[in-house]
């Protein structure tokens, strides 16, 4: 693929960027792909644990009948992310939060980066890896510290049985996620969709919201997707490649109309 060059950009989006008040960004599997997270579609789709595919070990009927090997799973994934740092797109999506008076940030990821970033009031669509639930009395709990082994971690509160704090194939989403969610995508100006196959719904459906209520779409994926036709700008290229020459464009363009001001 041919390197991006900043002039790729052009000059109707350099002009919303400049003068956007209100930002959201959907994020997908593909911004954690630079740190070494691996994504679902396009190479991760056929992965197995012990035989069973990702679909199979994460889903709810496991969790019902094999819990044990959910979390021995899910320890093995702990144990990869652990090591994770977030990369160029992260950092930039998190420093956007002081460059726009409102900055929504939703993500289908549960690897927590977007924080290690520094971003705050992170919309985790799917949950995080790292909290657990008790599948008894629904209590949240910190599970990054908690070594263990195997079996099954009890509630810090009831003692019930904990389980991932992440949606499973087969599960509803968070209660409310979505719909505040879909809430900032009725008002941004402009959505970035970044790193997402769009296939799973209803993530994929806040960018469809946005643009129908008159946000200008923009894409950010080496590859096109379902969505890059109602998108009004598709940047094909790295996240980590791409979201940084912003910033370098907003500083240049505030510059500009400094000077014309002087
Ligand atoms: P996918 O794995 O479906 O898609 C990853 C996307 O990232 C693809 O479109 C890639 O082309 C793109 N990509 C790869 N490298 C990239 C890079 N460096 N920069 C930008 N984009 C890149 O991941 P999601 O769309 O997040 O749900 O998947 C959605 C959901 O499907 C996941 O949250 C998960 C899975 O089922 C649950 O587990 C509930």
């Amino acid at each position: 693929m041919q390197a991006f060059t900043k002039q790729f950009i052009s000059e109707e989006l350099r002009r919303r960027f400049s003068k956007a008040n209100n930002v959201l960004v959907l994020s997908g599997a593909g911004v954690s792909a630079e740190s070494g997270v691996p994504t679902f579609r396009g190479g991760g789709d056929s992965a197995v644990w012990k035989g069973m595919p990702f679909r199979v070990i994460s889903s709810a009927g496991m969790v019902e009948r094999e819990l044990p090997e959910v979390w021995e799973w899910f320890n093995y994934r702990r144990g990869r992310l652990a090591s994770l740092k977030p990369n160029a797109a992260h950092e930039t999506i998190a420093r956007w939060q002081d460059r726009f008076d409102t900055l929504g940030l939703v993500t289908q990821n549960i690897d927590g980066l977007h924080q290690a970033a520094g971003s705050r009031d992170v919309i985790e669509l799917h949950g995080s890896i790292w909290r657990a639930r008790c599948c008894d009395c629904n209590a949240r709990h910190n599970v990054r510290e908690l070594k263990f082994d195997n079996g099954v971690p009890g509630c810090f509160d009831c003692g019930g049985h904990l389980r991932p704090d992440v949606v499973l194939f087969g599960e509803m989403l968070p209660t409310g996620a979505f719909e505040l969610a879909a809430m900032k995508a009725e008002s941004c100006e402009l959505c970035f969709v970044v790193g997402t196959s769009a296939v799973v719904y209803p993530a994929a459906s806040i960018p469809e919201i946005a643009r129908a209520a008159g946000a200008y779409v923009v894409e950010v994926n080496p590859e096109r997707t379902p969505l890059s036709d109602l998108c009004d700008e598709v940047l094909m290229g790295k996240a980590g490649e791409i979201l940084p020459m912003f910033e370098t464009l907003s500083h240049k363009e505030a510059q500009k109309a400094q000077n014309n001001f002087a």
